[in-house]
């Protein structure tokens, strides 16, 4: 196998891995998967216009978010099912977040306790929240993670329901058998039970107990339950940013969920701006999709984001080398960026700004 350097080497090596059921799951978007293209191929448009003679010899990658210190402004995103890539999964996403020290957000679709996630990681987990409507589920997931420790709440807003990964369909998606969702009530729900479905047996089953009623009151209901500051996870419309800046969230992620949900929206990078704009530093924004290189990251912070998260790359990780596959895969984010920004004339990240991109 060749040498990994780049996160392609990963992505390469986890598709001729990993079975098709997982690789399918993890890969896909919806519909078209234009969105989910363009999320790389943005960044790909956008031309970095570097200072020079500006004294680069020493850099510094680290930042806060949320107030939490992080060794550089790259975040692990929420992923479901990480057992389907390493035998620990969320447990190594831990050791990888651990020793390249920086956040993770868990899942609530994930194959682990956050119990048992957060004492591995040792440090600032974050709880991705999906509302049901089952109340006392979300209610309990709330309770659970806030007595683990977690330091925030995310909540993904860009899901009434579960967008139609064509891939999963065609293919019946199916989580394996010995896997559970222990956030989730009824785990054996997402097992091939229902491949006779139209849709995959996963996609059946969260639209059933996603609320897709929610509105913005969710924020007051969350807030009456928990003290952690709460994000809003897939903001894409600047004057929604503005609400939810109105309604005193402490931070929102710009993000299109990958290109999982609704096809044809803007990538995250195209979307950030007008939302950076329209909060005016109210809020912290965060950003994700498609960042795939150091140079992407140096972009996303130049349009005023706090820091991105990463997904896939990390579970391409995972699937290749477990922990250290996923710590690698931040490592070369790392080395990319901090090598962007010498080559930018950016020794911070305060100083990287819109007037190095064209
Ligand atoms: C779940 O949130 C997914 O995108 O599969």
């Amino acid at each position: 196998m060749n040498e990994r350097i780049t996160i392609a080497d990963f992505v390469r090596d986890a598709a001729a891995s990993l079975d098709g059921n997982a690789h399918g799951y993890y890969r896909s978007g919806a519909d078209r998967e234009l969105t989910l293209a363009d999320n790389e191929a943005a960044f790909d448009r956008i031309r970095i216009l570097p200072r020079v003679l500006r004294g680069v010899g020493r850099r510094d990658l680290s930042t806060t978010v949320l107030g939490i210190p992080v060794s550089m402004p790259v975040i692990a995103a929420p992923m479901a099912m990480q057992r389907m890539a390493s035998a620990d999964g969320e447990l190594d996403t831990a050791r990888a977040c651990r020793n390249a020290d920086t956040v993770m957000i868990l899942s609530t679709v994930s194959n682990t306790k956050v119990e048992e996630v957060v004492p591995e990681r040792q440090g600032p987990v974050w709880f991705q929240l999906y509302v049901y409507r089952d109340r006392s589920l979300t209610e309990n997931n709330i309770r659970r993670a806030e007595a683990a420790g977690c330091r925030a709440l995310v909540l993904t807003v860009d899901a009434p329901l579960i967008g139609q990964r064509e891939a999963d369909v065609r293919g019946r998606f199916h989580m394996p058998d010995h896997l559970e969702l222990p956030h989730i009530i009824e785990p054996k729900a997402t097992t091939s039970s229902s491949t006779d479905s139209p849709e995959s047996a996963l996609n059946a089953y969260a639209s059933d107990q996603l609320d897709p009623d929610l509105d913005w009151d969710i924020i007051d209901w969350i807030r009456e339950r928990t003290s952690l500051p709460i994000v809003l996870k897939g903001i894409m419309h600047p004057d929604d940013a503005v609400i939810a800046a109105d309604r005193g969230v402490d931070a929102i992620v710009v993000s299109n969920h990958g290109g999982r949900q609704l096809d044809t929206v803007p990538s995250g990078i195209d979307a950030l701006p007008a939302v950076v704009g329209a909060v005016a530093g109210r809020v912290e924004v965060l950003m994700d999709g498609g960042v795939r290189r150091g140079t992407d990251v140096l972009k996303a912070i130049a349009f005023g984001a706090r820091a991105v998260l990463v997904g896939r790359p990390l579970l391409w990780g995972l699937t290749v080398d477990g922990a250290a596959g996923a710590e690698q895969v931040l490592e070369i984010l790392r080395t990319e960026l901090d090598r962007a920004m010498a080559l930018a004339g950016c020794p911070d990240l305060a100083s990287i700004d819109r007037s190095i991109i064209i």
